[in-house]
């Protein structure tokens, strides 16, 4: 019988670990990944899997994901660890019908929960299950040093984000034509920074936490890390940018439009300034 461990998706889910290590963005326990298991995926483990754990709450309600399966890194657990001991580092967390209570069904053999951004990256699934009608299946958390550094000196807000990290490289308007959404400094992992976030994934597939990091998400893991390592790479050229006197020169707000009309890309009009 084949090993969970062994299987495409959870290997995927372990090389994003990895690579998102490799790049610096999960120093300790940093960051977090979800992934919305296919009803095939879970038959395919179905053998492996303990129900005898207890239902826990998730504290926060996600009605329309009850029933499925969620492959989730745990709590405190470090992405470092991830590849060389997976099965101590991550989980297959069930939730129940309500969408209120999870249970681990595998993984976190030495015992633990999932993240503490569980609430977050349920509720960013639930409302991008329903916007893309079930592709999208990703939740990405990280802590890329250039992001945070620029959530120290650009307004927090959508736009300016938005248009700032647009202007630093010419495909980031067409890998990121809806925008980036800010949510301002909040305590983590709870409820209340989960709403704020689910709100802005409503617009968007990027959402930045000032002072703290990334959420991303994606229809595969390939997308998803793609998204975080765009915008890692124009906040880097950002803050080099501002570290050489500012810009000079940049793309003028004619080249978005012609690049959206010669991409076919439906570029956020409301962050251009026309
Ligand atoms: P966890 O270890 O609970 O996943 O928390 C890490 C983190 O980045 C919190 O925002
Ligand atoms: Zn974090």
């Amino acid at each position: 019988m084949t090993k969970v461990t062994d299987l495409p998706f959870v290997q995927s889910f372990i090389e994003v670990c990895e690579e998102g290590y490799r790049k610096g963005w999960h120093e300790r326990n940093g960051g977090n990944l979800s992934y919305r298991m296919t009803a095939e995926e879970v038959a395919s483990v179905q053998a492996e899997l303990n129900e005898e754990q207890s239902w826990q709450p998730i504290g926060t309600e996600v009605p329309k994901l009850g029933g499925e399966y969620f492959l989730v890194t745990g709590s405190g657990k470090y992405m470092r660890n991830v590849k060389k001991d997976p099965e101590n580092n991550i989980c297959i967390a069930k939730l129940d019908e309500p969408g209120e209570n999870f249970k681990v069904v595998w993984g976190l053999k030495s015992g633990g929960r999932p993240t503490s951004e569980f609430p977050t990256h349920l509720m960013n699934h639930e409302i991008k299950k329903e916007l893309t009608q079930g592709k999208f299946r990703v939740i990405y958390h990280a802590h890329p040093a250039n992001v945070i550094a620029l959530t120290f000196v650009l307004p927090l807000e959508d736009k300016a984000f938005t248009h700032e990290i647009w202007e630093m490289a010419t495909e980031n308007p067409v890998i990121i034509p809806r925008g980036i959404g800010v949510v301002p400094w909040m305590v983590p992992g709870g409820r209340e920074i989960a709403v704020a976030t689910s709100k802005l994934m409503h617009q968007y597939d990027v959402a930045i936490w000032a002072h703290h990091g990334v959420f991303c998400s994606g229809a595969d893991f390939d997308e998803t890390f793609a998204l975080m390592e765009t915008l890692e790479k124009g906040a880097e050229i950002c803050v080099k940018v501002h570290s050489m006197e500012g810009k000079r020169q940049t793309i003028p707000e004619q080249g978005f439009i012609d690049l959206a009309r010669d991409f076919k890309i439906d570029l956020n009009q409301d962050f251009l300034n026309l």
